[in-house]
């Protein structure tokens, strides 16, 4: 990997503009061929026309960064000995989960049953959910999808519900993988004390349950600005789930998988000792909130992985002085700060409060704008966005090679 010179957010936005050549290794689609690209087309029209021609708002995701971003992360951590389980839920999209799995994933993640189940429905079956099902019927489902494929894995952190996901494997007639979901913070999981220890030691002595591991996430390390303030604050808020591992290990529980971590602090938990593997998800994409964070070469912009998705706009408004209209507003970039940046202006200030519409405050502009014209923009935050649209458009150059369908798009049950 070569290393790269410091870069301000107002330099990376210009040098990142069309082609981002500063930034980008081209490479090819995690071994796709072009004519292998085009089976996952959905609409063949648009197949050769430049992205700048297709109706906005648009979804693009440039193939070439996006299998950088899938290669390195797959040098970095095989330096660092840990393998990849990408969150699924950061894309929803089964061709970028499958290009994931050649490029050496051992699985995926998702949030979200129907997630789960369009995955597997699209072939893909090693499946980590990381959240509970704790409803009858959610866990009659997951009991269901566990018995059409033998490789899902299903987070618990709450005893009565293991007794529960016990006897719905027993009515499906499986045995059911569980990892047990350690809390790093109060969001979800069980606390990392004596109660993790007895939850683990539970699910071993049930017989329609096979206890496979940990997974551990702190959600609220991913965005630390500053690389030292995260490394230290990750592997301090983590060494209660070291623990618990540890002791589980000790207890003689099995512990094969021990799973965490996001793009944020990718290069930081395989410090932390037992860790199998990363549930890394935003780093394919990349977006303003990650960028803004730094990383170890440069406190400004994190410029390890590379912005491969963006929203294609259109100028609908320039009429008044130091202001410009676009299509896309929240439903096209959702209200998450901090707003879109302009790819190839350095101060643009977007505003994408309103539902259908973008407005942009500048005093200076790298060009002149009228309507009708294309902007590119880099989204605030990659799986909300994601979640708005039906299909991404898959970008070479500057032209579609494919229209990827995003099948869990709104799959929140
Ligand atoms: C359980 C879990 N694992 C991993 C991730 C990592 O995602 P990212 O790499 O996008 O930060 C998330 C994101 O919210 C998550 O909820």
């Amino acid at each position: 990997m070569r290393s790269l010179p410091p870069v301000s957010r107002r330099n990376f936005l210009v040098t990142s503009g069309a082609g981002a050549a500063g930034l980008c290794v081209a490479g090819s689609a995690g071994g796709y061929s072009a004519a292998e690209m085009r089976g996952f087309t959905a609409d063949d029209k648009l197949i050769g026309i430049s992205k700048w021609e297709i109706d906005t708002p648009a979804l693009c995701v440039d193939i070439d960064k996006l299998s950088q971003n899938i290669a390195t992360m797959k040098t970095k951590l095989a330096e660092m000995k840990v393998a990849s389980r990408p969150h699924a839920k950061t894309h929803k999209c089964p061709t970028i989960a499958k290009m994931q799995l050649a490029g050496g994933s051992i699985g995926i993640c998702t949030a979200k049953l129907s997630e789960a189940e369009v995955f597997s429905t699209h072939g893909i079956e090693s499946i980590l959910m990381t959240t509970s099902n704790v409803s009858p019927n959610k866990i009659r489902r997951a009991m269901q999808l566990r018995l059409t494929n033998p490789k899902f894995i299903q987070a618990v952190d709450f005893p009565p519900n293991a007794r529960d996901l016990n006897d719905a494997a027993r009515e499906a007639g499986v045995v059911a993988d569980v990892v047990i979901d350690v809390a790093v913070g109060t969001r979800s999981g069980i606390p990392a004390d004596d109660r993790a220890l007895e939850l683990a030691q539970l699910v071993d002595k049930l017989p329609h349950l096979k206890l496979r591991g940990v997974i551990s996430y702190d959600g609220g390390a991913q965005h630390i600005k500053g690389f030292k303030n995260r490394l230290e604050q990750t592997l301090n808020h983590f060494a209660p789930s070291v623990a618990i591992y540890e002791r589980m290990k000790r207890a003689g529980l099995n512990t094969e998988i021990f799973s965490g971590g996001g793009t944020g602090t990718y290069n930081i938990l395989p410090k932390a000792p037992g860790i199998t593997d990363l549930q890394v998800g935003s780093y394919i994409f990349m977006d303003c909130q990650y960028l803004e964070i730094g990383c170890e070469s440069n406190e400004e912009v994190f410029t390890d992985f590379t912005p491969s998705l963006t929203v294609v706009s259109t100028v609908l408004n320039t009429y008044f002085p130091n202001s410009i209209t676009t299509d896309a507003g929240a439903k096209a970039l959702t209200l998450n700060k901090p707003g879109p940046w302009v790819v190839g202006e350095k101060s643009f200030a977007y505003n994408a409060g309103s539902d259908e519409f973008g407005v942009i405050k500048y005093e200076t502009a790298g060009r002149s704008y009228k309507v009708g014209d294309k902007l590119e923009l880099i989204v605030p935050h990659c799986d909300p966005v994601v979640n708005e649209y039906d299909q991404m458009y898959a970008i070479r150059g500057d032209r579609v090679e494919a229209v990827w369908p995003i099948a869990a798009r709104g799959r929140s049950q």
